[in-house]
Protein backbone atom coordinates (compact mmCIF):
# COMPACT_ATOMS: atom_id res chain seq x y z
CA UNK A 1 0.00 0.00 0.00
CA UNK A 2 2.84 2.48 -0.19
CA UNK A 3 2.31 5.16 -2.64
CA UNK A 4 4.35 8.58 -3.68
CA UNK A 5 3.15 10.92 -1.19
CA UNK A 6 5.84 11.72 0.97
CA UNK A 7 4.86 11.37 4.55
CA UNK A 8 7.86 12.32 6.45
CA UNK A 9 10.69 14.69 4.52
CA UNK A 10 13.78 15.36 6.94
CA UNK A 11 16.10 18.27 5.26
CA UNK A 12 19.57 18.40 6.13
CA UNK A 13 18.81 18.03 9.85
CA UNK A 14 21.37 18.85 12.57
CA UNK A 15 20.82 18.55 16.17
CA UNK A 16 23.04 19.07 19.18
CA UNK A 17 23.05 18.66 22.90
CA UNK A 18 25.13 21.54 24.24
CA UNK A 19 28.48 21.97 22.11
CA UNK A 20 28.37 17.90 21.00
CA UNK A 21 26.83 17.66 17.50
CA UNK A 22 24.72 14.23 17.57
CA UNK A 23 23.76 14.55 14.39
CA UNK A 24 25.21 16.16 11.56
CA UNK A 25 23.30 16.92 8.49
CA UNK A 26 21.07 13.97 7.78
CA UNK A 27 18.15 13.88 5.30
CA UNK A 28 15.90 11.27 4.85
CA UNK A 29 11.94 10.47 3.52
CA UNK A 30 8.98 8.21 4.75
CA UNK A 31 6.22 7.32 1.83
CA UNK A 32 2.82 6.81 3.03
CA UNK A 33 2.41 3.15 3.66
CA UNK A 34 5.93 1.89 4.11
CA UNK A 35 7.99 0.54 6.46
CA UNK A 36 11.70 2.75 7.03
CA UNK A 37 14.21 1.72 9.05
CA UNK A 38 17.06 3.54 10.53
CA UNK A 39 20.32 0.90 11.47
CA UNK A 40 23.34 2.26 13.05
CA UNK A 41 25.60 1.18 16.01
CA UNK A 42 24.84 2.40 19.74
CA UNK A 43 25.50 6.05 19.66
CA UNK A 44 25.21 6.43 16.10
CA UNK A 45 22.02 9.52 16.86
CA UNK A 46 19.22 6.98 16.10
CA UNK A 47 17.10 8.06 19.24
CA UNK A 48 18.20 10.98 18.68
CA UNK A 49 16.83 11.65 15.15
CA UNK A 50 13.45 9.72 16.28
CA UNK A 51 13.10 12.21 19.51
CA UNK A 52 14.10 15.38 17.20
CA UNK A 53 11.36 14.03 14.46
CA UNK A 54 8.68 13.70 17.56
CA UNK A 55 9.48 17.18 18.92
CA UNK A 56 10.78 16.15 22.32
CA UNK A 57 14.62 17.66 20.83
CA UNK A 58 15.06 20.52 19.01
CA UNK A 59 16.71 21.06 15.77
CA UNK A 60 19.32 23.21 15.27
CA UNK A 61 19.01 23.55 11.97
CA UNK A 62 17.22 22.04 9.02
CA UNK A 63 13.74 21.02 8.20
CA UNK A 64 11.40 18.41 9.23
CA UNK A 65 7.76 18.36 7.36
CA UNK A 66 5.02 15.72 8.14
CA UNK A 67 1.59 15.11 6.45
CA UNK A 68 2.55 18.71 5.02
CA UNK A 69 3.06 20.38 7.76
CA UNK A 70 6.44 22.34 8.88
CA UNK A 71 7.24 20.77 12.62
CA UNK A 72 10.54 21.24 12.71
CA UNK A 73 9.81 23.90 16.06
CA UNK A 74 6.51 22.06 16.89
CA UNK A 75 6.01 21.13 20.46
CA UNK A 76 5.61 17.64 20.93
CA UNK A 77 1.94 17.45 22.03
CA UNK A 78 0.91 19.13 18.65
CA UNK A 79 3.18 16.67 16.52
CA UNK A 80 1.05 13.98 18.52
CA UNK A 81 -2.78 15.65 16.98
CA UNK A 82 -1.26 15.42 13.25
CA UNK A 83 -0.80 11.49 13.45
CA UNK A 84 2.48 11.26 15.08
CA UNK A 85 2.69 8.47 17.89
CA UNK A 86 6.16 7.44 19.56
CA UNK A 87 6.86 4.38 21.01
CA UNK A 88 10.21 5.40 23.40
CA UNK A 89 13.39 3.06 24.04
CA UNK A 90 12.65 1.42 27.17
CA UNK A 91 9.28 -0.08 27.73
CA UNK A 92 7.52 2.71 29.22
CA UNK A 93 4.59 1.59 30.78
CA UNK A 94 2.06 2.17 34.03
CA UNK A 95 3.10 -0.60 36.22
CA UNK A 96 -0.14 -0.04 38.95
CA UNK A 97 -2.30 0.36 35.80
CA UNK A 98 -3.97 -2.72 33.96
CA UNK A 99 -3.22 -3.69 30.75
CA UNK A 100 -6.74 -1.87 29.58
CA UNK A 101 -6.07 1.22 31.05
CA UNK A 102 -2.76 1.50 29.75
CA UNK A 103 -4.25 1.20 26.43
CA UNK A 104 -6.91 3.44 26.99
CA UNK A 105 -4.06 6.23 28.17
CA UNK A 106 -2.78 5.63 24.87
CA UNK A 107 -6.31 7.16 22.70
CA UNK A 108 -5.73 11.05 21.82
CA UNK A 109 -9.05 11.55 23.05
CA UNK A 110 -11.51 9.63 24.68
CA UNK A 111 -14.33 8.89 22.08
CA UNK A 112 -16.79 6.16 21.56
CA UNK A 113 -15.11 4.58 18.77
CA UNK A 114 -11.88 3.76 20.93
CA UNK A 115 -13.84 0.56 21.86
CA UNK A 116 -13.02 -0.12 18.13
CA UNK A 117 -9.61 0.72 18.12
CA UNK A 118 -9.30 -1.39 21.40
CA UNK A 119 -11.11 -4.55 19.34
CA UNK A 120 -8.23 -3.91 16.31
CA UNK A 121 -5.32 -3.82 19.20
CA UNK A 122 -6.43 -6.69 20.65
CA UNK A 123 -6.77 -8.66 16.94
CA UNK A 124 -3.45 -7.87 16.04
CA UNK A 125 -2.04 -8.29 19.81
CA UNK A 126 -4.43 -10.92 21.54
CA UNK A 127 -1.89 -11.51 24.27
CA UNK A 128 -2.77 -8.00 25.62
CA UNK A 129 -6.66 -9.15 25.32
CA UNK A 130 -5.93 -12.59 27.47
CA UNK A 131 -3.94 -9.85 29.61
CA UNK A 132 -6.48 -7.25 29.71
CA UNK A 133 -7.25 -6.87 33.93
CA UNK A 134 -3.63 -7.57 34.51
CA UNK A 135 -1.42 -5.06 36.48
CA UNK A 136 1.13 -4.06 33.03
CA UNK A 137 3.85 -4.39 35.95
CA UNK A 138 3.21 -7.86 36.38
CA UNK A 139 3.53 -8.69 32.47
CA UNK A 140 6.57 -10.39 31.10
CA UNK A 141 9.28 -8.42 28.98
CA UNK A 142 7.81 -9.27 25.88
CA UNK A 143 4.43 -8.42 26.87
CA UNK A 144 5.44 -4.91 27.89
CA UNK A 145 7.14 -4.33 25.00
CA UNK A 146 3.67 -5.44 22.85
CA UNK A 147 1.47 -3.46 25.29
CA UNK A 148 3.96 -0.13 24.81
CA UNK A 149 3.31 -0.92 21.04
CA UNK A 150 -0.45 -1.07 21.30
CA UNK A 151 -0.61 2.18 23.63
CA UNK A 152 0.83 3.89 20.82
CA UNK A 153 -1.53 2.84 18.36
CA UNK A 154 -4.25 3.45 20.07
CA UNK A 155 -4.17 7.12 18.21
CA UNK A 156 -4.58 5.28 15.39
CA UNK A 157 -1.66 7.52 13.85
CA UNK A 158 -0.33 8.03 9.95
CA UNK A 159 3.08 7.66 11.66
CA UNK A 160 4.48 5.09 13.93
CA UNK A 161 7.92 5.39 14.94
CA UNK A 162 9.39 2.74 17.70
CA UNK A 163 12.93 2.48 19.01
CA UNK A 164 13.99 -0.58 19.57
CA UNK A 165 11.23 -2.09 19.82
CA UNK A 166 13.20 -5.90 20.57
CA UNK A 167 15.33 -4.40 22.54
CA UNK A 168 16.67 -6.69 25.51
CA UNK A 169 13.95 -9.54 24.31
CA UNK A 170 14.63 -13.52 23.79
CA UNK A 171 13.89 -14.57 20.25
CA UNK A 172 11.04 -15.94 20.45
CA UNK A 173 9.42 -12.98 21.54
CA UNK A 174 11.59 -10.94 19.05
CA UNK A 175 9.63 -13.20 16.26
CA UNK A 176 6.27 -11.92 18.16
CA UNK A 177 7.23 -8.42 18.42
CA UNK A 178 8.37 -7.81 14.19
CA UNK A 179 4.92 -9.95 13.50
CA UNK A 180 2.81 -7.52 15.19
CA UNK A 181 4.54 -4.75 13.68
CA UNK A 182 4.17 -6.22 10.03
CA UNK A 183 0.58 -6.60 10.96
CA UNK A 184 0.37 -2.91 11.99
CA UNK A 185 1.97 -2.05 8.56
CA UNK A 186 -0.29 -3.62 6.41
CA UNK A 187 -3.25 -1.99 8.30
CA UNK A 188 -1.79 1.07 6.45
CA UNK A 189 0.53 2.71 8.94
CA UNK A 190 3.22 4.04 7.81
CA UNK A 191 6.14 3.18 10.10
CA UNK A 192 9.69 4.19 10.82
CA UNK A 193 11.39 1.94 13.17
CA UNK A 194 14.88 2.42 14.75
CA UNK A 195 16.03 -1.48 15.76
CA UNK A 196 19.71 -3.22 16.63
CA UNK A 197 18.46 -6.22 14.79
CA UNK A 198 19.16 -5.58 11.74
CA UNK A 199 18.17 -8.60 10.04
CA UNK A 200 14.91 -8.54 11.20
CA UNK A 201 14.70 -4.89 10.49
CA UNK A 202 15.19 -5.29 7.04
CA UNK A 203 13.59 -8.01 6.17
CA UNK A 204 10.79 -6.18 7.40
CA UNK A 205 11.02 -2.88 6.01
CA UNK A 206 11.14 -1.21 1.99
CA UNK A 207 14.17 1.15 2.95
CA UNK A 208 16.38 1.61 5.21
CA UNK A 209 18.91 4.05 6.28
CA UNK A 210 22.54 3.53 7.97
CA UNK A 211 23.33 6.26 10.40
CA UNK A 212 26.96 6.40 11.39
CA UNK A 213 27.99 9.12 14.13
CA UNK A 214 25.37 11.33 13.00
CA UNK A 215 25.46 10.69 9.50
CA UNK A 216 23.57 8.62 6.53
CA UNK A 217 26.22 6.68 5.03
CA UNK A 218 23.88 4.13 3.00
CA UNK A 219 20.74 4.00 1.98
CA UNK A 220 18.42 1.59 -0.53
CA UNK A 221 16.11 -0.95 -0.79
CA UNK A 222 15.89 -3.58 2.19
CA UNK A 223 17.06 -6.02 -0.48
CA UNK A 224 19.72 -4.09 -1.54
CA UNK A 225 21.35 -3.25 1.68
CA UNK A 226 20.63 -7.09 2.98
CA UNK A 227 22.44 -8.26 -0.35
CA UNK A 228 25.04 -5.76 0.30
CA UNK A 229 28.31 -6.95 1.01
CA UNK A 230 29.72 -3.86 3.00
CA UNK A 231 25.85 -3.96 5.14
CA UNK A 232 26.16 -7.12 5.33
CA UNK A 233 29.87 -7.33 7.03
CA UNK A 234 29.23 -4.43 9.82
CA UNK A 235 25.59 -5.29 10.15
CA UNK A 236 24.45 -8.68 10.10
CA UNK A 237 27.38 -10.54 10.90
CA UNK A 238 28.45 -11.85 8.30
CA UNK A 239 32.12 -12.94 6.99
CA UNK A 240 32.92 -12.33 3.10
N1 LIG B 1 21.19 14.01 26.77
C1 LIG B 1 22.36 13.91 26.14
N2 LIG B 1 23.40 14.74 26.43
C2 LIG B 1 24.57 14.66 25.78
N3 LIG B 1 24.84 13.77 24.80
C3 LIG B 1 23.87 12.91 24.49
C4 LIG B 1 22.57 12.93 25.12
N4 LIG B 1 21.82 11.95 24.60
C5 LIG B 1 22.59 11.35 23.67
N5 LIG B 1 23.81 11.92 23.61
C6 LIG B 1 24.91 11.53 22.71
O1 LIG B 1 24.48 11.63 21.37
C7 LIG B 1 24.98 10.53 20.59
C8 LIG B 1 23.81 9.80 19.95
O2 LIG B 1 23.03 9.18 20.97
P1 LIG B 1 21.71 8.37 20.64
O3 LIG B 1 21.07 8.03 21.92
O4 LIG B 1 20.91 9.15 19.65
O5 LIG B 1 22.31 7.08 19.94
P2 LIG B 1 21.59 5.73 19.45
O6 LIG B 1 21.99 5.54 18.03
O7 LIG B 1 20.14 5.77 19.75
O8 LIG B 1 22.34 4.64 20.34
P3 LIG B 1 21.78 3.27 21.02
O9 LIG B 1 21.82 2.25 19.93
O10 LIG B 1 22.81 2.97 22.06
O11 LIG B 1 20.43 3.52 21.57
C9 LIG B 1 25.80 9.68 21.55
O12 LIG B 1 27.15 10.00 21.39
C10 LIG B 1 25.30 10.08 22.93
O13 LIG B 1 26.29 9.97 23.90
MG1 LIG C 1 18.92 4.64 20.99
Amino acid sequence: MVNNEILLDIKDLHVSYGAIEAIKGISLTVRRGEVVTILGANGAGKTTTLQTISGLLKAKSGSIVFDKNDITKCEAHDIVSLGMSHSPEGRRVFGILTVEENLMMGAYTLKDHDKETLEWIYDILPRLKERRKQLAGTLSGGEQQMLAIGRAIMSKPKLLILDEPSLGLAPILIKGIFKAVKEIAQTGVTVLLVEQNAKAALKLADRAYVLEVGKITHEGTADELLNSKTIQEAYLGKKH
